[in-house]
């Protein structure tokens, strides 16, 4: 894949006039797609004869309108009027000029756009997750939500347009949703447009656009990496989260911004709703300490490029979802629980201060020790999706009472025998011994993962309150200078972590809380 890369990038340097000047497209619109729905507007584009005159025509149901542009170097551009969630509708363009030509799209939809992206969990399709063959014998009931998938393709200048197309726009099917592993198309980007739509009951459209195995600096733009001190780095990729047709990913070396320029920057037109992100297993040795940086700083950048892209129909802060790490391996100190940490841009929760607009599903409750694929690939992508779903509704939809987020502590406070946690929602909890831990320190400084930690057990089990006690055997309360939670890459077993909200039954996401200051 890596060669086929390279041959694609190499004829992507040639102007755009090496096809011609054929009348079409750009790649990513076609029969069954569905376009972002009113308020905003959906932007198209295609090639065309310089001079040109094109018109396109949309009609169906409630609206039909005509707009009339002209080929500008061998480009046409035109933004539709807003148009009511719903369809069918057709689309005619024709080019008039000296080689008339007409194009037919038929079977269009509106709807809300959602952008999938990352790496190998979210690449994971259909046909790889528990229960696959109910999955993929249920996918056709949902002809109104619809997928389509860029190839993988990497280049180090930015493209125009997507050098290949993995899945053209397509009704849902078994064949499409259930390719062969790390192929297409992703489960959870499935699962996620297919349970909203069960809330929508209005079309969704899928983008995929993901790689196994790649760093978030292949996804960033030079001006991320340049605010995250990374640019001009080579970033080696860590060695889980391959799969994904070029599967050996361990060693290799990713330039950086190559998947941006490639996969994402053809995509800036396109009028979406949201992003949906699955990725960090590569980072978690690689540039890990920096994702607290690169992580917003991409959200930030790609929020404006989408929105200036769009001719600002794609809103300047649209809504961000993405999964927190899942598990990888037992008994282990590897990195995952700084990783989980550093994709909340240190705060432990989304949104957030610094962190807009955005939503986590958390999934270190979800560990598949046998999964075929790996550890790092659980099949569980159900939960996953559905997670996010509660996140979409309540950050992108601003639907209230819907609750989304795991209990997160707001205070704790420190007795001579125990520490009282107090939570931000009412929390059900079973026994523990160790998934809290505390750090033990004479010193009034922060601890880190170097420090020495201590289990500490959880006191009062089995019951539903706002607050939980932890002792501190061993420790007097004064010297107590840190606390954690699941602060391991494999804290629990399947749904069954100590701490979950007693009302949505998600799980408490991991927190570390520092008594003193870095500068005291
Ligand atoms: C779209 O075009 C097809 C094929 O020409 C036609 O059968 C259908 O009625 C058209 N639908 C609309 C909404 O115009
Ligand atoms: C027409 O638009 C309305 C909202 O304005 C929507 O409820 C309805 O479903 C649309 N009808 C079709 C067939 O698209
Ligand atoms: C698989 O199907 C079974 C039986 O319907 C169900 O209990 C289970 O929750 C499903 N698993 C997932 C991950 O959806
Ligand atoms: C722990 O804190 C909660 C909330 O502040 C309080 O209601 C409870 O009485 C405290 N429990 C103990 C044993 O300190
Ligand atoms: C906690 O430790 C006690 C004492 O060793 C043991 O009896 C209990 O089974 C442990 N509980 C858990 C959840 O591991």
């Amino acid at each position: 894949m890596w060669c086929i890369g390279y041959v694609l990038l190499i004829l992507s340097f040639l102007p755009c006039g090496c096809s011609g000047d054929a009348f079409r497209f750009a790649s990513y619109y076609g029969d069954h797609m569905v376009l972002q729905k009113a308020p905003a507007g959906a932007v198209l584009w295609g090639y065309g004869s310089s001079g040109a005159q094109v018109k396109i025509l949309l009609s169906g149901p409630n609206s039909t309108q005509t707009i009339t542009t002209a080929v500008n170097d061998g480009i046409w551009k035109v933004r539709l009027e807003p148009v009511p969630a719903g369809g069918p509708y057709n689309l005619t363009a024709i080019q008039k000029g000296t080689s008339s030509s007409k194009i037919l799209l038929t079977d269009l939809l509106f709807g809300d756009v959602w952008l999938c992206g990352g790496q190998s969990n979210m690449a994971f399709t259909l046909a790889q997750v528990y229960n696959a063959s109910e999955e993929l014998a249920d996918a056709p009931k949902y002809p109104n939500v619809r997928v389509f998938q860029a190839a993988l393709e990497q280049s180090s200048v930015e493209l125009k347009d997507l050098a290949g197309v993995e899945v053209p726009w397509s009704r849902p099917s078994a064949e499409i949703l259930g390719g062969k592993d790390f192929t297409h198309f992703s489960a959870v980007c499935w699962l996620f447009g297919r349970y909203l739509y069960e809330t929508l009951q209005y079309p969704v459209g899928l983008v995929e656009s993901c790689w196994g195995g790649t760093p978030i600096e292949t996804w960033s733009s030079p001006r991320v990496l340049q605010k995250c001190g990374l640019l001009h780095r080579v970033t080696q990729a860590g060695r889980r989260g391959g799969g994904h047709k070029c599967s050996d990913s361990e060693g290799s070396l990713w330039r950086d911004s190559v998947l941006w320029n490639a996969m994402i920057h053809p995509l800036l037109p396109m009028t979406i709703k949201g992003v949906i992100w699955y990725q960090d297993e590569a980072n978690a040795q690689s540039n890990h300490d920096k994702y607290s940086c690169t992580f917003p700083a991409m959200i930030d950048d790609w929020r404006m490029m989408f929105h200036t892209g769009s001719d600002s129909q794609t809103a300047a802060d649209f809504p961000f979802g993405f999964v927190q790490l899942c598990t990888y391996r037992k008994h282990t100190h590897d990195g995952i629980p700084e990783i989980r940490w550093h994709q909340t841009a240190d705060y432990g929760y989304a949104p957030n201060q610094r962190m807009k607009n955005t939503f986590m599903a958390v999934a270190l409750d979800l560990p598949d020790e046998h999964s075929p694929w790996g550890s790092i690939h659980p099949r569980d992508k159900q939960d996953v999706a559905y997670r996010l779903v509660l996140g979409a509704r309540a950050v992108a939809y601003g639907e209230k009472g819907v609750s989304f987020q795991g209990p997160f502590p707001t205070s704790v406070q420190f007795y001579k025998n125990y520490l009282n946690i107090t939570y931000n929602q009412m929390i059900r909890t079973s026994p523990s011994n160790d998934t809290f831990e505390i750090c033990c320190s004479v010193y009034q400084k922060p601890c880190g993962s170097g420090s020495e930690w201590f289990p500490a057990a959880l006191q009062e089990q089995d019951r539903v309150s706002d607050s939980v006690l932890v002792s501190v055997d061993g420790c007097s309360a004064d010297s107590v200078a840190a606390l954690r939670y699941a602060w391991s890459d494999w804290p629990c077993e399947f749904k069954d972590c100590p701490v979950y909200s007693a009302d949505s039954a998600l799980p408490a996401p991991p927190f570390i809380i520092n008594r003193w200051p870095a500068h005291s």
